[in-house]
C-alpha cells in the first residue's frame, strides 16, 4: 500500500482525494489544507484520513510515502521542493511550476534524491488522446501537418494566473505528446477584459521543426463550452471532442493527394472526400488512470509517463508564450533547458528513505 497525502482540498483537490481513496493499491493517509472549511468538507467522507493544517508538520510524518499537490499553481515549486527534500515522492498538478528555473530545479532535486516526480497532465491519460497517439504511431494518419485546440468556457475566472497558464497546460501537453517534440518558436496574442494584467483569452501559435504547427485558443470568457482538438494528417484527419458524451472521436478519411500523372495544372492535387468513422474507444476515467499510474510508479520506482521532465517541457512552452504575449505577439523561443542530472539509475527504493 502506498500511503498518500493530498495537499489542497479545493475545487480540484477534492477529486484527487476521492480518487486516491478509491484505489486498491493506495491508502489515503492524510489530507492537508490551510483552510479548515475545505478540510471539513472532506473529513466526513474519509474518516480514516488524518487531517492537517500545517504542511511542514505533515512532511515530518514518516508514514507518508508520497504527496499529491493540488494547491494553487503559485505554490507548486515551493511545496514540491519541500516534499522532495523531505524524501517524499511527489505528484504536482499542472503546471508544475511558474518558471523554467523552478521546474528544472524540481527535476534536478528529484533526480538527486532518487524521488518520483510526476506532472498532473491529465489529458495524457485520456483514452481518446491515447487512441489518437496510437494512430499516429501506427502511421494511420500519415504525418501531422498541423493541429489546433480550443478550450473555451464561461469561467472559472482566476485572479492569480491568466487563462493561458490555467487552461493551456492541457493542450500543450497533448501537442507535445502527439508531435513527440517541442516547438522551436511561439507567438501569441491575448487580451485582458476583466482584470488588468490577467489575460482572459489567448490565441497561441507554436511552430515545430519540420513545418508542423499547433494553434491553441483558450478563454474563460466565451459563450461556448468547447474542448476540442483537430489533427490534420497527411493521410487522415481526426477530431476529438471532449464535450461529447460517448462519440468523442471522429476519424475523417479526407485529405489532398498529389498526382504524379497530371496533364493540366488543375489536376495536380485531388481532394479525397472519404468516409467519416466514429471508432469505439473504450472510455475510462482519466483521473483514475492518472492516479493509478502515479501509485504504480511509486511502487515500481519507474519514471512516470508525465515525468517532471515533461512538466518542465510544458512550462518552457507556457513561459515562451507568456513572453510573446507581453511583447504584443513577437515570436519567442522556449528557454534553453538548464543543466539536469541524468535520469538513469537514480530512483531510490521507498524503504531506503
Ligand atoms: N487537471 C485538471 O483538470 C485541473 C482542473 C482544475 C484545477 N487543476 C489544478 O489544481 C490545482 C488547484 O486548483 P483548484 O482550482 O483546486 O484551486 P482552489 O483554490 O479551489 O484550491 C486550492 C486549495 O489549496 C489550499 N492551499 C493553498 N495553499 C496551501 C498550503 N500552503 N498548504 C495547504 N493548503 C493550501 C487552499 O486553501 C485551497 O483549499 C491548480 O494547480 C490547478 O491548475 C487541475
Amino acid at each position: 500500500m502506498i500511503r498518500i497525502a493530498v495537499i489542497g482540498a479545493g475545487y480540484w483537490g477534492k477529486n484527487l482525494v476521492r480518487t486516491f481513496a478509491s484505489l486498491p493499491g493506495a491508502h489515503l493517509a492524510a489530507v492537508c489544507d490551510a483552510d479548515v472549511d475545505a478540510l471539513d468538507r472532506v473529513k466526513g467522507a474519509h474518516p480514516a484520513a488524518r487531517i492537517h493544517t500545517s504542511y511542514e508538520r505533515l512532511l515530518e510524518q514518516k508514514d507518508i510515502d508520497a504527496v499529491v499537490l493540488a494547491t494553487p499553481a503559485v505554490t507548486h515549486a515551493d511545496l514540491a521542493r519541500k516534499a522532495l527534500r523531505a524524501g517524499k515522492d511527489v505528484y504536482v498538478e499542472k503546471p508544475i511550476a511558474l518558471s523554467v528555473e523552478d521546474a528544472a530545479d524540481l527535476v534536478r532535486l528529484a533526480r538527486e534524491g532518487g524521488r518520483i516526480l510526476m506532472a498532473g497532465h491529465l489529458m495524457v491519460y485520456h483514452p481518446a488522446v491515447r487512441w489518437v497517439a496510437d494512430r499516429l504511431r501506427s502511421g494511420e494518419l500519415g504525418d501531422v501537418h498541423y493541429l489546433y485546440f480550443q478550450r473555451l468556457n464561461l469561467g472559472i475566472v482566476r485572479r492569480d494566473e491568466n487563462a493561458w497558464w490555467s487552461l493551456a497546460p492541457h493542450d500543450v501537453s497533448m501537442a507535445l505528446l502527439l508531435l513527440g517534440r517541442d516547438p522551436v518558436s511561439v507567438s501569441a496574442r491575448g487580451a485582458c477584459y476583466l482584470r488588468p494584467g490577467v489575460e482572459d483569452v489567448v490565441f497561441a501559435n507554436l511552430s515545430f521543426a519540420g513545418g508542423q504547427m499547433a494553434q491553441i485558443h483558450v478563454s474563460w470568457l466565451d459563450p461556448h463550452k468547447i474542448r476540442k482538438m483537430t489533427v490534420v494528417g497527411s493521410r487522415r484527419m481526426v477530431v476529438f471532442d471532449d464535450t461529447e458524451a460517448s462519440e468523442k472521436i471522429k476519424l475523417f478519411d479526407r485529405g489532398a493527394d498529389r498526382r504524379l500523372d497530371y496533364e493540366t495544372y488543375g489536376d495536380a492535387i485531388t481532394l479525397r472526400q472519404g468516409d467519416i468513422w466514429i471508432p469505439k474507444v473504450p472510455m475510462s476515467e482519466p483521473l483514475k488512470a492518472e492516479a493509478n499510474h502515479f501509485v504504480e510508479c511509486v511502487r515500481e520506482r519507474k519514471e512516470p509517463d508525465t515525468s517532471g521532465l515533461d512538466g518542465l517541457r510544458v512550462v518552457r512552452v507556457l513561459d515562451a508564450v507568456q513572453r510573446s504575449l507581453e511583447r504584443g505577439g513577437e515570436p519567442a523561443e522556449p528557454a534553453a533547458v538548464p543543466d539536469l542530472l541524468p535520469a538513469s539509475g537514480a530512483v531510490v527504493q521507498r524503504d531506503q528513505v
